[in-house]
C-alpha cells in the first residue's frame, strides 16, 4: 500500500481490465493498451466513482444528509453522484451550470431518475458566484435539520484524487501480472483530479516509470498545472503525504481543447469514430475523444517513441455521448441510405 488511506465505501466494479488495442497500435505505431475505467460500472460508472469511493465514505462519515455538487448540465460527475447518493439513501442536490433544456437526456436523464434536485443557473452566475449558491444551499438544509456535505466541481480535491492514487497501485498489480512495461499513462483532465491522484501514485511509488501525461480538454496548461500542485498540497495537509510542489514536474499536453470545453472538432470525430470501428471502443466527444485525438498527434509529433507501450485511460463519458448525436449529422448522412 503506498499510503494509509481513510476507509472507502465500494462501488466500482474493480479492478477495470486493462486491453491490448491491437488494431489501433498498427495504425499509430506504438504498443497501445486502454485502461477500461468506463467499465467501472453500469450508469454508475467512469473515473469519478472511484473518487466517490472516498468522497462518499467522508460525507457518511460526517452523517451527511444530503450531497450537494455542481457541474455542467452533461456532467458525468453529477450523474455519478446522483446515482451513488441514491444507492446510499442520501439526497443529492446538483447546482447545474446552464438552462433546464426542453426534455432530459444522457446525463441529466439520469439525475432525474436518481431522484436528484435539480437548480440550474445561468452561466455567469454559475461561473461567478458558486462559493455563495453553495454556502447558501447548506444554510437552508441546516435550518431545515439536515447536513449538508459539497464535493467540488469532479470531486478533484484531495480525499477525492485518492481514488486515483489507488488506481495507480492497481495499474501496477495489472501490469506486472500481465508482464507490461508501460513508458506512459495518459489521462483527459477536465478538474484535474485524475492526474493529480495518478501522479501522486507514482510519486508514492518511487517509480521512475510510467510517465504520466494529461490532455486537458478545457482551459490550459498552467492552469492544470497549478491546480494539480494544488490537489497535492491539499494531500500534505490533509493526509501528511509530502510532496514538494515546487520540485516537481506535471505533464499537461495542451492543445486539443478546439474551440472550447464540449465543442467537438471535425478530427477529434474521425478519431473517436476510427477507434469505435477497430477496436469497438466507444470514447465521447467532451473528454476521451480529445484526449484520444491529442495522443494520436502527440505519436504522430514523435512525443511517444515508436514501440512504447503506451496505457489510455478511457475515463467513461458515454451517457454525455448519448445527448451528442447531431454532433455526428456528417457521418449520419453518408451513413443512411433509403430502399425501396
Ligand atoms: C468522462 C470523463 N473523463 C475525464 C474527466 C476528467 O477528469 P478530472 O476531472 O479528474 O480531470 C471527466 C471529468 O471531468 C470525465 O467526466
Amino acid at each position: 500500500m503506498l499510503m494509509r488511506y481513510p476507509k472507502r465505501l465500494r462501488l466500482a466494479q474493480l479492478p477495470t481490465p486493462i486491453e491490448q488495442a491491437l488494431r489501433a497500435s498498427a495504425t499509430l505505431g506504438v504498443n497501445l493498451f486502454i485502461k477500461r475505467d468506463d467499465l467501472t460500472g453500469s450508469v454508475l460508472s467512469g473515473n469519478k466513482v472511484r473518487k466517490l469511493e472516498f468522497a462518499l465514505a467522508e460525507a457518511v462519515r460526517q452523517k451527511a444528509d444530503v450531497v450537494i455538487t455542481a457541474g455542467g448540465i452533461q456532467s458525468n460527475h453529477c450523474r455519478a453522484t446522483a446515482i451513488a447518493c441514491a444507492r446510499l439513501g442520501l439526497e443529492c442536490h446538483l447546482i447545474l451550470r446552464g438552462a433546464p433544456p426542453s426534455a432530459p437526456q444522457g446525463n441529466l436523464l439520469l439525475d432525474l431518475m436518481a431522484g436528484a434536485r435539480l437548480s440550474f443557473f445561468p452561466r455567469e452566475v454559475y461561473s461567478t458566484k458558486k462559493p455563495e449558491i453553495v454556502g447558501t444551499l447548506i444554510e437552508e438544509y441546516a435550518r431545515a435539520g439536515k447536513r449538508a456535505y459539497y464535493i467540488p466541481v469532479g470531486a478533484s480535491n484531495a480525499i477525492g484524487s485518492l481514488g486515483y492514487v489507488l488506481a495507480f497501485e492497481e495499474i501496477c498489480r495489472q501490469t506486472e501480472r500481465l508482464n507490461i512495461n508501460v513508458r506512459h499513462i495518459v489521462t483527459a483532465v477536465g478538474s484535474g483530479g485524475t492526474l493529480a491522484g495518478l501522479l501522486a501514485g507514482k510519486l508514492l511509488s518511487k517509480r521512475r516509470r510510467p510517465e504520466i501525461w494529461g490532455i486537458n480538454v478545457c482551459d490550459d496548461a498552467p492552469t492544470f498545472v497549478l491546480e494539480v500542485k494544488r490537489i497535492l498540497e491539499e494531500m500534505n495537509d490533509r493526509f501528511s503525504t509530502r510532496f514538494q510542489t515546487e520540485k516537481i514536474s506535471v505533464n499537461v499536453l495542451d492543445g486539443y481543447v478546439g474551440k472550447g470545453y464540449a465543442i467537438p472538432y471535425h478530427e477529434e470525430m474521425d478519431a473517436i469514430m476510427q477507434l469505435a470501428q477497430t477496436e469497438g471502443i466507444v470514447l465521447d466527444p467532451v473528454y476521451t475523444g480529445k484526449a484520444f485525438y491529442g495522443l494520436t498527434r502527440e505519436i504522430t509529433a514523435g512525443r511517444f517513441g515508436r514501440n512504447d507501450t503506451v496505457l489510455f485511460l478511457h475515463t467513461g463519458g458515454v451517457f454525455g455521448l448519448m445527448a451528442q448525436g447531431p454532433f455526428f449529422s456528417s457521418y449520419w448522412k453518408k451513413c443512411v441510405k433509403m430502399r425501396y
